[in-house]
């Protein structure tokens, strides 16, 4: 039920992921489990001692070097300039020696340890017993925090004390460029055998940060630079305090890649050394680095005068406010509930202050993906903030708005009107070399456009539209418009050709489902609030016409295009199409490929797996869920039941959306096995990349697997409507949920659905199962209910299938050689 969670190791905990054995083998994975930060600053959980690392990590939200992309046969409008997120200096590192003797957890002889991340606190915390070669039994208690009410700030404590002998201590803290070749201590990240892999960030040869001013005064240590091509700005400094009876000397010194201030203390048995260090870390795009040095030194100044008992403080308010907001709970399963608060957590860590940056795939808590922002925030991510934190989903919507003119331009580029926003990118470029699986994914605009209309919906805020929010629609509608065209055969349909959707492992189609049935939401939702703007709003209104030189007519045009969109159906099949040729192609045999050929992407050339019917995650499925209104419950399941087979999951994203539509048509053990693999992607490591950081798209999908799978939550038409599929083995399911300023608790067991109002003073209209329902101020509804919705215990769907043309689908596999990793033999 763990997914081969090491529970002996990590023992279940609802409110920590604790370590009670520590190990080496796996540091790249627990680098990542254990990562802090704030959605601007992260930290990988790698020892204070630096020494073994996978990869002695430190992020930057948006801090990256550019460079450029060379093609080797280049075209017109491929991407030009690569992004890539970039190892700012690791202020992590405090190294101890006893005697003169270097500790080293790998090498130790460690007595007693312990590493827990607490959800509470938010404070990476660790204990360990060493004894010394020589007999002197050494007690450390380390501590590492990166503030979630301070975004620039980051705390970090070690207390050290030997029990049974005198000894001579030397810590050494330091700041280290990584970045720039100084990673004496990393056990080589990035090999060469996994250079092809796609997930990975790119390697800069060159050196990327110029040194500007670097100085010591006091206990206070500053490095600061410019970034070689993108010209980007930081500025770290440092503090330390010292609390200790035992007498002690200091050494510091400094240089444009590294900073020292080296403890020396003679210890008396049992006396104990507390070195606590204060970081703050300031950037910018363009702000001199001079300026940046003041900001840290004013955060740094206010946070000595606060104390640093404060800040720990602080941590554990901002986090009670979230928890509050954003718990939801499985109760009476402690193992589940401390894997659905990690993920929960890891969102926290991945948004709460990005503060108008985007969220990228991996957070701040690795390189992976390169610190790319892509569809992944607002379809996974944004859902859950808008319903727990919606200020962080309005500020992640608005770095969307800020990215606008590079979309426009983008969109003229590639021929198009409106705004093209790009696949994957940080500064608002295009990233994507790719375009195969990566431009040609239009989709990601409908996306953007239905997370704002997930927000709208949400919280009613119509303002955050007037204020230039509502662009996004309507550039994004103009974008359909112009891409897609009408084609009439005696019916005008409205088509779209050339785009890949979600499922990469098809590209370029004609008329693939999810994107039409997307690019209309898009095109309707911009003519609505169009609309609704104009009679609530009409200066605001009045201005977006000018600023945009939107006509009446276009608005029209959006409405007729939506209302005729191509929606592919086959009738032999009874199934959506993914796409116009979908159906035509092979099924690739799924079932007989050797496990250690997966990710098919990892083994076998794209236009190998593009002549297939073959999913890399959900497609049609995902548009099952996000459209759900516009599909019945036996369109849901034929297609849901035709696809699963075909769908590898190779995407972490795809368990989510598969264990929502699972339970919706009333397969409880296929909801149940998809969540379970979504809670436990990381945490067990389920498809081998935890090491280049969380899969935050994955996380905030267990939000949306728990409320909208099991608790079977939607907001269609912007009404708030419940249909729960409490799995058998459950019997609590809570979740709160913030609706248009209140916020309500929702409890859901196998006879009833009770809603709580927390807090707020307008009632909350809902439906359960089409009953309409309202809850006022400090009251609360009870729904009975009488089951869990359908029940359906296999796939229904027929087999053999045949296509339209009478031919008869048999799996197969590509023919001719089988290229499998040296050592290992054919298993077919
Ligand atoms: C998925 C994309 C996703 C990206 C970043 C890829 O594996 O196929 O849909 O956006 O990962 O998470």
């Amino acid at each position: 039920m763990n997914r081969g969670f090491d529970r002996d190791r990590f023992p279940v905990d609802p409110w920590a992921l604790r370590e009670v054995s520590s190990s080496t083998s796996d540091v790249a994975l627990t680098e990542t489990l254990f990562a802090i930060g704030n959605g601007y600053l992260g930290m990988r959980g790698n020892n204070v001692e630096g020494r073994k690392a996978h990869e002695h990590g430190t992020f930057i939200n948006g801090l990256h070097e550019t460079f450029k992309i060379h093609h080797a046969e280049d075209a017109y409008g491929f991407a030009e300039v690569g992004q890539t997120i970039v190892n700012v200096p690791d202020s992590k590192v405090m190294r101890l020696y006893v005697d003169d003797e270097p500790f080293s957890i790998g090498d130790a002889d460690v007595l007693e340890y312990e590493r827990s991340l607490n959800f509470r606190e938010g404070v990476l915390r660790r204990t360990v017993l060493w004894q010394t070669p020589s007999g002197k039994l050494v007690q450390i208690v380390t501590s590492r925090m990166v503030s979630f009410s301070d975004r620039h700030l980051a705390v970090m404590t070690m207390n050290v004390t030997v029990l049974n002998a005198d000894a001579a201590l030397v810590i050494s803290s330091q700041l280290i460029n990584r970045q720039d070749g100084h990673d004496s201590d990393a056990d080589g990240v990035h090999p060469d055998a996994a250079a092809r892999d796609p997930r990975r960030a790119e390697r800069i040869a060159d050196r990327v940060f110029r040194p500007g001013e670097y100085w010591q005064e006091g206990s206070r240590s500053v490095l600061s630079y410019r970034t070689n091509n993108s010209r980007m700005s930081i500025a770290v400094a440092t503090d330390h305090t010292i609390e200790t009876e035992n007498e002690y000397d200091v050494e510091r010194f400094v240089e444009p890649d590294i900073s020292k201030d080296v403890y020396a203390v003679r210890a008396r048995q049992g006396a104990s050394v507390n070195l606590t260090k204060t970081v703050s870390y300031h950037t910018s795009r363009s702000t001199p680095t001079r300026e940046l040095i003041d900001r840290c030194a004013r955060t740094l100044d206010r946070t000595a005068a606060e104390g640093v008992a404060a800040q720990f403080d602080k941590q554990r308010l901002y986090l009670a406010d979230f928890w509050e907001r954003s718990d939801a709970e499985i109760v009476g399963r402690d193992d589940l509930q401390q894997a659905v608060r990690w993920n929960l957590f890891q969102v926290a860590q991945a948004a709460a202050r990005a503060d108008g940056l985007g969220i990228a795939a991996k957070g701040v808590t690795g390189s992976g993906y390169s610190g790319h922002y892509f569809w992944d925030t607002e379809i996974y991510v944004i859902p859950f903030l808008a319903y727990t934190n919606p200020m962080w989903a309005r500020n992640a919507l608005r770095q969307r708005q800020y990215l606008l003119p590079a979309a426009r331009k983008r969109a003229q580029t590639l021929s198009e009107g409106g705004a093209l926003f790009p696949w994957r990118t940080i500064n608002g470029e295009e990233a994507s070399a790719y375009y195969a699986a990566g431009t040609a994914q239009y989709h990601i605009n409908a996306d953007i456009t239905y997370a704002l209309a997930k927000y709208v919906r949400a919280t009613g805020d119509l303002d955050f539209l007037a204020s230039g929010a509502i662009d996004i629609a309507v550039e994004t509608a103009r974008m359909w418009a112009t891409l897609g065209f009408w084609r009439s055969n005696g019916e005008d349909k409205f088509e779209i050709h050339g785009v890949t959707g979600p499922d990469e492992y098809t590209t370029v189609v004609n008329n693939n489902l999810f994107t039409n049935v997307m690019a209309r939401f898009n095109l309707r939702y911009a003519a609505q609030i169009v609309a609704e703007l104009t009679e609530t709003r009409p200066a605001a209104a009045a201005s977006m016409r000018e600023r945009l030189a939107l006509a009446d007519g276009e608005v029209v045009e959006w409405e007729r295009a939506a209302a005729a969109m191509f929606i592919p159906y086959s009738d032999a099949l009874a199934v959506h199409p993914q796409d116009e040729h979908f159906l035509e192609r092979e099924v690739w045999d799924l079932a007989n490929t050797p496990a250690v050929q997966r990710p098919l992407m990892l083994h076998f050339h794209p236009l190998v797996i593009y002549r297939f019917q073959v999913l890399k995650q959900a497609d049609v499925v995902l548009a099952l869920f996000l459209q759900g209104d516009e599909f019945s419950l036996q369109e849901k399941t034929s297609d849901f039941d035709y696809y699963d087979p075909l769908t590898t999951s190779d995407s972490t994203l795809s368990n989510v959306v598969q264990s929502i539509i699972a339970a919706e048509i009333g397969d409880e053990r296929l909801a149940m096995e998809y969540f379970i693999h979504t809670l436990f992607v990381d945490l067990s490591d389920l498809h081998g990349n935890t090491a280049d950081g969380v899969h935050i798209a994955s996380a905030g999908g267990v939000w949306n697997a728990l409320v909208s799978g099991f608790g079977g939550m939607r907001d269609h038409d912007g009404l708030l409507s419940f249909d729960p599929r409490l799995p058998e083995e459950w019997p609590e399911l809570r979740f709160r949920l913030t609706w248009q300023g209140s916020r309500i608790l929702v409890t859901i067991t196998a006879t009833s659905l009770v809603a709580r109002m927390l807090e707020g003073d307008e009632s909350v209209t809902f439906s359960v199962r089409g009953d309409v329902h309202v809850v006022g101020p400090e009251a609360e509804v009870r729904v009975a209910l009488s089951g869990q919705g359908p029940v359906r215990r296999a796939n229904t769907h027929r087999a053999p299938h045949r296509r339209e043309d009478g031919s008869v689908m048999t799996p197969s596999l590509p023919t001719g050689p089988i290229m499998l990793p040296t050592g290992l033999e054919d298993t077919r």
